[in-house]
């Protein structure tokens, strides 16, 4: 019965260090049959190591998803402020209402054209070459120009953006003391750099309201209960954090299984209809999130295994995700496959704000790419991980094409 041990790291250090099994690049590029390993043999487990406990079955996983009460999002995070993602009930709910109303699906499908146009003219600057790299060139501008826009930030100040929330979701590298307080220093910064910057653009739009995602905040009521300017500038934030690396990697991700499978590429070119389908079996199939973390709030039982109150647990929705249990043929990509009840966006109270938006650009972007170019190939390099121990995603995915 593991109880915390006060020498070892505490809890938020251990969520940012690999587990000992994913280690090696080679494992973090393909760590699915670790995950299957894991699941089969300790599908909830203790680990010494980071000091938490991992879960790795789909009910399991389910579970703690949906039952918030005892497994808690506050888990010591919250360094610089709580936000939405590390809230429980009943504060949760209610700024989840609030921002809601800011953050509606028709609001999000109306971003459609402009999502096409941006996506085409990032397009229009490799299509010469028969070669691109999809991240540099299309999956990290993409969310970053649609966030920048919908919060009201001037194109002319997008590339400071991605510094900013580029360095607010960069893992620890290597497991020293030194290089996590580097990591941290670093993240303060641009936190209080993006603070300020943000706090600016409050201002004007207080003084004259725009048709933005910050003017709509800043009107957003409830019950006569107005948003707090900190709580605000806390939700922008958290929207470019907990927005961008990930839709770069969704969009990457499926470019990545394209171009693995030309059979399915060629199917989904052939019927754009799949593109929706495609995009989902993405999420399941290769998610940008695949460990979500949780902190009990009272002794329960998991599995068949005791966990005490004040443990770190994490539910591996990449494992989960692959459950046969769960899902017919796991380890096969069906770009129709249906239903598809994959975690990859979470499950239950917190579940992703963002996925209307994310789902949106990755259609988006598959579609139009499929459209102008023709046999997308992976131009044969190493490939580096993101160190991030959460993340299931690639630096960079050179590719090359024939324009059509
Ligand atoms: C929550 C994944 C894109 C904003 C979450 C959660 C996951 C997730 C797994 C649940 C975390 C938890 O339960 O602790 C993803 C993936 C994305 C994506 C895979 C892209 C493919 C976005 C975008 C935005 C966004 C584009 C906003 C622009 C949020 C917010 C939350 C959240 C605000 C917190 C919701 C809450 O706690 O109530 N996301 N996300 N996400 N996501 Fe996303």
């Amino acid at each position: 019965k593991p109880t915390v041990n006060p020498d070892k790291q505490p809890a938020r250090y251990a969520t940012i260090i690999f587990m000992r099994e994913l280690a090696r690049h080679e494992d973090q590029l393909f760590p699915f049959p670790i995950y299957r390993e894991l699941r089969e043999n300790t599908p909830v487990r203790f680990d010494e190591d980071r000091n938490s406990w991992d879960v790795f079955r789909y009910e399991d996983v389910h579970r703690i998803l949906k039952d918030p009460a005892a497994f808690s999002s506050r888990r010591g995070l919250e360094v610089r402020g709580e936000t939405l993602l590390t809230m429980d009930q009943p504060k949760h709910t209610h700024m989840r209402n609030l921002v809601n109303k800011a953050f509606t699906p028709k609001a999000i499908n109306d971003l459609a054209p402009r999502i096409s146009s941006i996506t085409n003219e990032l397009l229009d600057q490799v299509i010469q070459s028969g070669k691109m790299d999809v991240v540099h060139d299309l999956a990290t501008p993409l969310p970053v120009i649609v966030i920048a826009e919908l919060l009201g930030v001037p194109a002319k100040d997008r590339m400071l953006f991605k510094e900013w929330s580029d360095t607010m979701v960069k893992g620890v590298e290597g497991s020293s003391d030194e290089a996590f307080a580097q990591m941290v220093a670093e993240r303060d910064k641009a936190e209080k750099e993006l603070s300020a910057y943000f706090l600016a653009i409050l201002n004007e739009r207080r003084k004259q309201p725009e048709d933005d995602l910050v003017s709509a905040l800043l009107q957003a009521e409830i019950d006569g209960e107005k948003l707090q300017e900190q709580e605000i500038l806390r939700f922008c934030i958290l929207l470019l954090v907990a927005g961008n690396e990930t839709t770069t990697n969704l969009i990457t991700n499926a470019v990545r299984l394209l171009t693995e499978q030309p059979a399915i590429q060629n199917q989904v070119r052939q019927n754009p209809e799949l593109v929706k389908t495609t995009v989902e079996e993405t999420l399941r199939f290769y998610p940008p999130i695949v460990a979500i973390g949780r902190m009990t709030t009272q002794d329960v039982e998991i599995g068949g295994q005791l966990i005490r109150e004040g443990q770190q647990v994490v539910s591996w929705v990449g494992a989960a995700n692959r459950d046969p249990e769960k899902f017919e043929d796991p380890d096969t990509f069906l770009p129709d496959r249906k239903p598809n009840p994959h975690m990859g966006f979470g499950f239950g109270i917190h579940f992703c704000l963002g996925a209307p938006l994310a789902r949106l650009e990755a259609q988006i972007a598959l579609e139009i790419m499929l459209s102008r170019m023709d046999d997308l190939s992976f131009a044969k390099t190493t490939l580096t991980p993101i160190p991030s121990p959460f993340v299931f995603g690639v630096k960079s995915y050179p590719i090359t094409f024939s324009a059509r």
